[in-house]
């Protein structure tokens, strides 16, 4: 098993890509905190584990610094350490530039940037007392790089968020660096998760998506999950400040 001994920490792992990679990691051998504000899901993540996983769910906001702190005091109570940060909890909204709220651009920020924010530098200062290292790990988007406005579903507040984590990314990895930190981003395209249930339902839509992806179909949380596995890796420690895209080529058109 690839992550025997490890412990990893997986935001919004109650749903989609979180729990895709929370329960990769447990097949990999790693204890498991799946850190989501949805109790319910977080608890229907454990009740998929493998049988004799490591594995706890602790309701989580990751935008409340307090919450973040109790998260990360239960982890090392529970399990010694922490050895992964996965920043994967985020929300989508679609609204046009013009009648953007003030609100809801917060609101995608503090949950899409801030959160990454306050996990990674609570958890980072755990990391430099156990001085062994670490993996954090940041999930973007390919909308961090490209603008997507298939029918006029503009998300400005979304590239904006996004594309802040993949500059946080490079910030992270430089300061990080010389404490034998990694940090990177999982740039993910079109996965089949509630994040994209409607568009997906929608024939008109979904045939506009796979168009956009020369590989031909839409991603699965395991495809991610790979993705996750590769950077959380001993062996990739030399792997820093970059973004790792899995999105069937989307970006490469
Ligand atoms: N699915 C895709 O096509 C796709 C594409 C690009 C990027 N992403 C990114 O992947 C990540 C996961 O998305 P998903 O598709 O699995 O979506 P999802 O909606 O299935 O899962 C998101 C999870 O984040 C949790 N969450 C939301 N706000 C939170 C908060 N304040 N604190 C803690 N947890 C919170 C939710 O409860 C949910 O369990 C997101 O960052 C998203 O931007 C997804």
């Amino acid at each position: 098993m690839k992550l025997n001994n490890k412990v990893a920490v997986v935001t919004g792992a109650g749903s989609g890509n979180g729990r895709g990679i929370a329960l990769s990691y447990l097949r990999e051998g790693a204890a498991v905190v799946v850190a989501d504000i949805n109790e319910d899901g977080g608890k229907e993540t454990v009740s998929l584990a493998p049988e004799d996983s490591r594995v706890i769910s602790i309701r989580t906001d990751v935008t409340k610094k307090d919450e973040v702190e109790n998260m990360v005091a239960q982890t090392i109570k529970e399990f010694g350490r922490i050895d992964i940060l996965v920043n994967n909890a985020g929300i989508v909204s679609f609204t046009p530039f013009l009648e953007l709220s003030e609100e809801e651009w917060d609101r995608v920020h503090d949950i899409n940037l801030k959160g990454p924010f306050l996990c990674s530098q609570v958890v980072a200062k755990e990391m430099l007392k156990q001085n062994n290292g670490g993996r954090i790990i940041n999930m973007t988007s390919v909308e961090a790089h490209v603008v997507v406005s298939s029918s006029g579903n503009c998300q400005p507040h979304y590239n904006s968020s996004k594309g802040g984590l993949t500059m946080l990314t490079k910030a992270l990895a430089s300061e990080l660096a010389s404490y034998g930190i990694t940090v990177n981003s999982i740039a993910p395209g079109p996965i089949e998760t509630p994040f994209t249930e409607m568009g997906l339902k929608n024939p008109a839509i979904k045939k506009w998506i796979l168009e956009q992806v020369p590989v031909g179909r839409v991603g699965q949380p395991r495809d991610i999950a790979n993705a996750a596995i590769f950077l959380a890796l001993d062996e990739s420690d030399f792997i820093t400040g970059t973004t790792l895209f899995v999105d069937g080529g989307w970006t490469v058109k």
